[in-house]
């Protein structure tokens, strides 16, 4: 995607009601950003795929907790300790940096495993001044990402915190979940609902927001038995795959596994079902890789994670996912300060159940469909949504505003909506206009009323990829859209 192709696709997400910067009219802040009417709908259904993907196929609970939590539940998990970014600012404007980051844009590598002092040595070494204005840059240091609150007034306020991952707030009810979930292991669980980070400089439009959302599974399971019983259905997918040694290898799921490159097969499995996930929404799969992170990259609480990073032609590499095995750190964390016992008595033993974590973003796939589906063919510029992703399914015209054709489309169009199917309904200017405007949000069939249908009830479907069109009856029509619900 050139430049000025990422232009027109932001462009149009804006002006169409797809995306936009929060607080517009106050001239925005970096890290927030709207989901108009377009952007809600599609959201909405990558959000229906994943709990079909988790909560049918997995079986798992889902749950929705508060997105505030007393500051004990982030002293328990780390987070308050750890959960830091590294700092650097400018000596003369203030301008703040994440200092891997810049240093990653000098290097072109990633960065993320550095430690603060090695940064320093390194941008010292480069030379590596403010972008802004050229001033020094102050040593890096750790800064924590959580935004911090009062929950109550006066001396009966407590300190809290926004969540930043949803995680935590699912583990605090294990043992409820436990009971709920009649003493069965694996046990999984996933939370949709929005997070929050205090990133040091989101220059990356959505991809790094302060306020997002995350779609996180929990698979609660007996630590001796990391076992997929369905291994099988994504062994066979073939992945790019890049260790934590650096190793680039082109390897089927099942094929890693038994050279142990991905050693744990839950992980390996959820790594596949992942790729599946993302191409289904509609997620280019030749632009996906898997990455291992580096044991100095890790985060304090995993034992091994693996990423899924989408090759965006306009931010470089973007993770969508994290999959990782947080062992029992959690569950004991929270165990050892709230006093209260997360084991359990299974298969005849008594242990504290270790974690696989599946933690998705919803806003960096929802880009990446937006990026991967954009089409300019012909001087025309539309979205190759999925179906299911598609923001409507259809659109109902009438070819002309007279003849009794308007009252028969809108008769068409709540015959539709009585269906419960998401239809548009447009009848001004010209059928070329509304096609364009159609084929601009990526709705995949346009439906048009003309002087047959008042004869034989038939009605005209354009296909929006090929323009190609059909005769169909209305109860063809409807079976034809209902397979997309
Ligand atoms: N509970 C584990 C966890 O939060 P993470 O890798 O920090 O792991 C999981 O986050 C996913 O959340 C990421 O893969 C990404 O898709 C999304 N995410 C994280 N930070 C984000 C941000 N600042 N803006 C948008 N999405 C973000």
């Amino acid at each position: 995607m050139k430049n000025k192709e990422k232009d027109i696709l932001m462009e149009i997400a804006k002006r169409r009601g797809i995306i936009y910067p929060s607080f517009e009219i106050y001239g925005g802040l970096r890290g927030f950003y709207d989901y108009g009417p377009i952007g809600v709908r599609i959201k909405q259904n990558i959000e229906k795929i994943i709990r079909e993907y988790y909560v049918i196929d997995e079986n798992c609970f889902e749950v929705e907790c508060p997105t505030l939590s007393p500051e004990i539940v982030w002293v328990a998990s780390g987070h308050v300790e750890n959960f830091a970014d590294k700092l650097t600012e400018c000596k003369k404007c203030g301008e703040p940096y994440r200092a891997d980051h810049l240093l990653e844009e000098h290097l072109k590598e990633s960065c993320d495993h550095l430690s603060l002092s090695e940064i320093h040595e390194k941008i010292l070494e480069l030379k590596i001044r403010c972008p802004k204005c050229k001033g020094e840059l102050e040593k890096p240091y750790d800064y924590n990402l959580m935004f911090k609150t009062y929950v109550g007034p006066g001396k009966y306020k407590v300190s809290a915190y926004l969540r930043p991952e949803t995680a935590q707030t699912t583990y605090l009810a294990f043992k409820r979940l436990w009971e709920v979930g009649r003493k069965k292991l694996p046990l999984g669980v996933l939370q949709i609902g929005h997070s929050f980070r205090n990133e040091i400089s989101p220059r990356q439009g959505m991809i790094r927001l302060r306020e997002f959302t995350q779609a996180e599974i929990q698979f609660f399971v007996d630590p001796e038995n990391k076992k997929a019983p369905r291994f099988h259905e994504v062994s066979e997918l073939k992945a790019e795959i890049i260790t934590k040694d650096d190793e680039r290898i082109n390897l089927t799921i099942g094929e890693a596994h038994e050279e142990n490159i991905i050693e744990n097969q839950l992980i390996a499995y959820f790594l596949g079902k992942s790729l599946l996930l993302f191409e289904e929404i509609g997620i280019d799969r030749n632009r996906l890789k898997l990455r291992q992170h580096k044991d100095e990259e890790r985060a304090f609480y995993s034992k091994d994670t693996w990423d899924i990073e989408f090759h965006s032609e306009n931010f470089g590499r973007i993770e969508l996912v994290g999959i990782s095995d947080r062992t029992d750190y959690d569950l004991k964390q929270h165990m050892h300060f709230s006093n209260e016992s997360m084991e359990v008595s299974y298969n005849g033993r008594r242990f504290v159940p270790h974690v696989i974590e599946v933690a998705y973003g919803v806003d960096r796939p929802l880009y990446c469909v937006l990026e991967s589906c954009f089409t300019i063919e012909n001087g025309r510029t539309y979205f190759r949504f999925p179906e299911r992703v598609a923001p409507y399914i259809a659109a109902v015209f009438p070819l002309v505003n007279k003849d009794g054709l308007r009252e028969k489309a809108i008769e068409i169009y709540q015959k539709l909506k009585d269906e419960r199917l998401f239809v548009l309904y447009d009848d001004s200017g010209s059928i070329g206009r509304r096609y364009a405007r159609v084929d601009e949000i990526g709705v995949p069939f346009a439906i048009t009323i003309d002087y047959d249908t008042m004869k034989d009830g038939t009605v005209t479907i354009r296909y929006r990829d090929t323009r190609e069109q059909d005769r169909i009856t209305l109860d063809g029509l409807i079976k034809k859209l209902k397979q997309f619900k």
